[in-house]
């Protein structure tokens, strides 16, 4: 038996508001004669990065954002990648890019995000928007941190003086998340607990928070033992776990979904949560690139 009162936060209905307002932005900058346009690069045949890479390009085709693809060979030495990447830099009608990690081994992902243009660094990762972020003068907010921020707001949760406890310490997720949520700003003034594999009694840093972000690539690490009554529960993680059916595989959470939603007021679901907000949010950044290159303002969401 399941009791779950807590309220479902819907990642793909907050994501398709944003999908259409910046619509209506792209349509702006189309008019001014500058058509936003987003590439991503895959080194190597990585099959979860394929489906993301894929996913991402059928984002920008629904919301009229040009996309163009990369491929290069996952036994190529690192410097083809990096030809790609100063061809990228050079390219006009590319006003950002990414390129998917994980990369291959032997090629060092740090060196490849110093080379991409931080213009164009529409992860947020180079070294100079890590530091703005850090100042308090973000450019890109990286995308999942950025559609933590927007899921939370959609929700109704006010961060200001609110606990929240980030279970997970990435460079791509708890790191920036935890510098956004401490920023003095309406989506900011949280008191941030940073969680990671070293840390002692992980649960009750956790069960004493207002809101549990768990990024920590583990699946089903969080459950409901862990969780406070009444807290908000944002579940970043997406594990592939073997399964008994036709792909040999399933997703889950790095939260366990049912017992934490008996203690929750609100959860986000795995999948529908935080996914389908990152791919927007990468649709935002690509449209405030284009923006700032062209000189075109638009109103962004
Ligand atoms: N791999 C997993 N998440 C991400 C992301 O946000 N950006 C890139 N470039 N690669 C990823």
């Amino acid at each position: 038996m399941t009791d779950i009162d807590a309220e479902i936060i819907d990642g793909n209905a907050v994501a398709s508001e944003i999908r259409d307002d910046l619509t209506d932005a792209i349509e702006t900058l189309a008019d001014a004669g500058a058509r936003p346009g987003l590439a991503t690069v895959l080194m190597g045949d990585d099959p979860a990065s394929e489906t993301y890479v894929n996913m991402k390009q059928r984002d920008c085709e629904e919301v009229g954002i040009e996309s163009y693809h990369v491929d290069v060979d996952g036994d190529a030495p690192a410097e083809e990648l990096y030809d790609e990447i100063a061809t990228l830099n050079e390219d006009d009608d590319v006003h950002g890019y990414i390129v998917q990690a994980p990369v291959p081994d032997h090629v060092d992902y740090r060196e490849v995000i110093r080379r991409v243009d931080p213009a164009k660094d529409v992860d947020g990762f180079h070294p100079e928007n890590v530091g703005r972020l850090v100042a308090g003068d973000a450019r890109f907010r990286p995308c999942t941190p950025h559609g933590v921020q927007k899921l939370l707001e959609a929700a109704g949760v006010e961060t200001e003086g609110a606990d929240v406890t980030i279970v997970g310490r990435s460079d791509i997720v708890g790191k920036p998340l935890a510098n956004l949520l401490i920023q003095k700003a309406d989506d900011g003034n949280a008191t941030v607990t940073v969680c990671h594999s070293r840390t002692e009694d992980l649960a009750e840093k956790t069960r004493s928070a207002d809101v549990v972000v768990a990024a920590a690539g583990a699946p089903e690490l969080v459950d409901g033992s862990m969780i406070g009554e009444g807290a908000v529960v944002i579940d970043v993680g997406v594990n592939r776990v073997d399964a008994d059916n036709e792909k040999g595989y399933e997703l889950v959470g790095d939260v366990e979904f049912e017992s934490a939603a008996e203690k929750a007021s609100a959860i986000t679901p795995v999948p529908g949560g935080v996914g389908p907000m990152t791919r927007a949010m990468l649709l935002y950044n690509t449209v405030k690139a284009a923006s700032l290159q062209e000189g075109v303002d638009v109103e962004l969401p």
